[in-house]
């Protein structure tokens, strides 16, 4: 006891974490990075005394659609801050009848749908890190935050699911119903259009990363029903956003609990085997 704390947590999302008394020594850092600056400025302050840093991912004022979020500033800007972790909630919409609106998912995997987004730190930017990175992802998230927030979800007694395919799709607009029936055919459990390239970027930058999903709706596979739509997704988002914050923030707690931290080095040492051509 009374070591100084070995991790440092940050938090993208967002909505949820407006509780004012939430954040210790709040102060906000505006910071730029080698891959431009990220939505927004970060707040970094500790959660019931652990190190944490707030990211609005698509900044405070929801001025950046998914398509234009700068993952790589995001993730990078965090991990110069001297975050160990990365926890994230991300609004998504349902593609099997078993997770309904207002579940928590716990996700464990993504099939991408997304094109032309920068995915990859390794691509000679001034400043950024050298060579080509070829890295695995099974797993794609990290298994031991998965399981602090799969343990938070239960304390809660919260309605959630331990894994869940997200498909992550372009954007901005919703799929079609064929893009729907076709997404639930690859065996995709939820849709959403922020978790790919966050996921990956958080990987290459050897950071434990793990998200919890919310479902805001069922998209638009269903018989007899219309089209997902805005005002149904940011109706669920808000009656139930408290259920995933509730869930970062004492996942936050059961990591900063334990005492094995080697999965770190793991994060960072898998990074340095899938480097190729290292200067
Ligand atoms: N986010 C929330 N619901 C969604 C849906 N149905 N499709 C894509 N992204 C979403």
């Amino acid at each position: 006891m009374g070591d100084s704390p070995k991790i440092k947590i940050g938090i993208i999302g967002g909505s949820g974490f407006d509780d004012p008394t939430l954040f210790e020594n709040q102060i906000e850092k505006d910071v730029t990075t080698p891959f431009g600056k990220p939505s927004d400025v970060l707040i970094e302050g500790q959660i019931k005394g652990v190190p944490c840093v707030l990211l609005a991912r698509h900044g405070r004022k929801h001025q950046f659609q998914p398509s234009d979020v700068n993952y790589r500033a995001n993730i990078w800007a965090l991990k110069q801050v001297g975050c160990t972790h990365v926890l994230a909630t991300t609004a998504t919409g349902s593609l099997v009848e078993e997770y309904k609106p207002g579940d928590l998912v716990i996700l464990n995997d993504f099939i991408d749908r997304t094109w032309g987004r920068k995915c990859t730190f390794y691509d000679r930017t001034e400043g950024g890190p050298k060579g080509v990175c070829h890295l695995p992802m099974r797993p794609a998230f990290c298994e031991r935050a998965r399981n602090a927030m799969i343990t938070a979800a239960k304390a809660r007694g919260y309605s959630h699911h331990e894994t869940g395919t997200a498909v992550v799709i372009q954007g901005p607009r919703f799929s079609s119903r064929a893009e729907s029936l076709m997404h639930r055919q690859w065996g995709g459990h939820l849709v959403n259009m922020t978790t790919v390239p966050e996921v990956v970027l958080a990987k290459e930058a050897g950071l434990s990363y793990a998200a919890v999903a919310l479902v805001t709706d069922y998209d638009c596979w269903r018989e007899n029903e219309t089209s997902v739509s805005v005002s149904e997704v940011l109706a669920m988002f808000a009656k139930n956003v408290k259920k995933a914050a509730d869930v970062i923030i004492d996942a936050v707690q059961v990591l900063a609990a334990e005492t094995d931290l080697e999965y770190l080095s793991a994060h960072k040492e898998l990074v340095s085997s899938a480097i190729m051509l290292k200067e």
